[in-house]
């Protein structure tokens, strides 16, 4: 099982998506393991967006972040990095296909609605960074057995 933090960014909570967000990850079976409202720091979103400081983009980006509450969110699944990312879209609403949250909800580059870890390193990173300890629940889900065949070694 893989977890992966998810962000429904300022747009996505003051455009009132996150139910519909948040509903597409449950349907597709993924797990929410931890939820929470918080309004992103300027060092958190420097420590967030490291990666990305010699950017043009990055002060924009910073202070749109910085600008609202966002939603953090700890998704579990099998694959769940790599599901997220594709249930996402690209990065620019512009161009995200159809039948993705950023191609069904967005039309702006900037304002893209979602954040999702794009690789195992970055989710145990970011995870660490929005979630304090005891925050991230392990709990039993009812319907597991119908989300998974738990029939084998592995959940398949
Ligand atoms: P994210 O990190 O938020 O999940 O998005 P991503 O991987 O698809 O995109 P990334 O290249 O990591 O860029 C991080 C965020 O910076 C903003 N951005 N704006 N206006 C621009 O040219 C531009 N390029 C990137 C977006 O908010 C993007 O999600
Ligand atoms: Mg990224």
């Amino acid at each position: 099982m893989e977890q992966t933090l998810i962000i429904l960014k300022p747009d996505a909570v003051q455009r009132g998506l996150m139910g519909q967000i948040i509903s597409r990850f449950e349907q597709k079976g993924l797990k929410v393991v931890g939820a929470k409202m918080m309004q992103i720091t300027p060092e958190l979103a420097a420590e967030h967006y490291a990666a990305h400081t010699e950017k043009p983009f990055y002060a924009g980006l910073v202070s749109f972040m910085t600008s609202s509450p966002v939603l953090v969110l700890a998704l579990e699944g099998v694959g769940a990095i790599a599901i997220c990312r594709a249930m996402m879209g690209a990065t620019f609403g512009s161009q995200a296909a159809a039948g993705t949250i950023r191609g069904d909800y967005g039309v702006s580059n900037s304002f893209n609605l979602i954040h999702g870890s794009d690789s195992p390193e970055a989710a145990t990173k970011e995870l660490g960074l929005f979630f304090q300890e005891g925050e991230i629940l392990s709990w039993d889900r009812a319907m597991e057995g119908w989300v998974y065949d738990l029939s084998g070694d592995e959940p398949e």
